[in-house]
């Protein structure tokens, strides 16, 4: 595991946001996995401005992203498919074929999740990208889930869910379950590039890369990967 400190979160998001513009330039049908929340916002932004200055294009990216609440439609504010599209899919010439995020709405969890996971076992992710929830969760992989899981519905925890809450008006709006690659698939792709800002943070992050592997820090999985960088600013990394 490569970790990097940075000063801040504006030069968290340029570094994260720069590696993911070299593999682009490099390989510009490359498949990304990406992730949602407050943190990848300003990579995600950064990504944007390269595209509108013309130094890269999205037309052959592949992406797949990790996660998407159950029980909020694709139009919700808070759904992970409006999240990407506002935040980075309608800015950039990602086409719509080639952008895939689990689907909650109506159907069969089960047969769902067994679609996404075809889907996912029928690509190679060259560089998935990760937050991390402040319990050490992954996507939506909440402590305790096996380190072989493929993707599937989860229940989220207390903890994720009141850290979530800011996004919502109350508690009761935030959704109780999601689907959500499992650590197998997220171990899967050639590179993992996870960022983590803020104090908030801090605990999580020493665990992760101090801490014992266990399922009860699913971040800890990614020590077992051998192409693993992880991106922080002071904060974040204040207990290392
Ligand atoms: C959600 C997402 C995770 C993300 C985590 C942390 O639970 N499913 O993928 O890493 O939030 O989010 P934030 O970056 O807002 O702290």
């Amino acid at each position: 595991m490569k970790v990097i400190t940075v000063r801040d979160y504006n030069e968290l998001s340029a570094k994260a946001g720069q590696l993911i513009t070299d593999l682009i330039r490099s390989k510009p049908d490359c498949t990304l996995g990406l992730a949602t929340g407050g943190t990848p916002l300003g990579t995600y932004q950064y990504l944007v401005e390269r595209y509108r200055a013309g130094d890269i294009t999205l037309k052959d990216v592949q992406t797949f992203n990790l996660d998407e609440y159950c029980e909020l439609p694709r139009c919700h504010p808070q759904s992970y498919y409006r999240f990407m599209h506002d935040n980075l899919f309608q800015h950039v010439d990602l086409q719509a074929e080639n952008m895939h995020i689990p689907c909650t709405e109506g159907g069969d969890p089960q047969s769902q999740c067994d679609s996404y996971n075809t889907l996912l076992n029928s690509t190679t992710v060259d560089l998935q990208l990760l937050g991390i929830g402040s319990n050490g969760h992954i996507g939506f992989c909440e402590p305790g889930t096996p380190f072989t899981r493929e993707t599937f519905l989860t229940r989220l925890s207390d903890k994720t869910r009141q850290d979530n809450q800011r996004f919502f008006n109350s508690l009761e709006e935030v959704p109780t379950t999601a689907i959500t690659m499992g650590i197998k698939n997220i171990l899967q792709a050639r590179s993992i590039l996870l960022i983590a800002s803020g104090r908030g943070k801090a605990e999580c992050v020493a665990q992760m890369i101090n801490g014992p592997i266990t399922e009860q820090v699913p971040a800890s999985a990614l020590r077992q990967h051998p192409n693993v960088t992880v991106i922080l600013d002071q904060d974040a990394a204040a207990l290392l």
